[in-house]
C-alpha cells in the first residue's frame, strides 16, 4: 500500500463504561472495522472484560480525528493516551481493526500500570499470546 500522508500511531488505555455489558464490544468493533477502512486506518483494539488498549495507525489526521471522537464515546471512561507519534511502517496492514480478548485481568493491568513508551512496548510484547480475529 502506497502511503500519501506521514503515518502516526496513537496508543490509549480505558475502562468499559460502569453500566455497558461487555459484549457492546462486538458492535464497537464491527462498526470501527467500516469506518476504519474507508480512513486508510488499522489497529488492534484487546479487552479483558474491563480494560480497553487501543492502538491506531494510519494517516494523521484521520488517526487524529478519530482518536477526538473516542475520547468522548461514553462507552468507556478513563480514556488516556499513553503514547502517539510518528510512525515508519504500519504493524496492523493485515486488518482494519482486529480484536483481541485477553485471557485475565493481569495483562492488561500491567499495560494500564506503565506510561508512554514503556507501556507501548510491553503491549507489542503481549501481542503474540493474543488470539486475534481481524
Ligand atoms: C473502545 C472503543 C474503541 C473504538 N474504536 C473505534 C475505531 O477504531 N474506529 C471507529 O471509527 N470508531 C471507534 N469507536 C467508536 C467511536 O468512539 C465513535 O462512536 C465512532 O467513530 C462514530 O463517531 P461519530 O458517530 O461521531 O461519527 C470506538 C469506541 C470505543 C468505546
Amino acid at each position: 500500500m502506497t502511503e500519501e500522508q506521514t503515518l502516526h500511531e496513537i496508543f490509549y488505555c480505558s475502562v468499559l463504561a460502569q453500566d455497558l455489558p461487555a459484549h457492546a464490544v462486538g458492535a464497537i468493533v464491527g462498526q470501527a472495522r467500516a469506518r476504519n477502512a474507508e480512513r486508510n486506518i488499522t489497529g488492534l483494539l484487546v479487552f479483558d472484560g474491563l480494560r480497553f488498549c487501543q492502538h491506531l495507525e494510519g494517516p494523521r489526521d484521520a488517526v487524529e480525528a478519530l482518536m477526538r471522537r473516542i475520547a468522548q464515546d461514553p462507552r468507556h471512561t478513563d480514556v488516556r493516551v499513553v503514547h502517539e507519534g510518528p510512525l515508519e511502517t504500519r504493524r496492523y496492514s493485515g486488518f482494519g481493526m482486529g480484536l483481541a480478548e485477553s485471557e485475565g485481568p493481569d495483562l492488561m493491568a500491567g499495560v494500564h500500570a506503565l506510561e508512554g513508551e514503556a507501556a507501548l512496548k510491553h503491549f507489542l510484547a503481549l501481542r503474540s499470546s493474543f488470539d486475534i480475529s481481524g
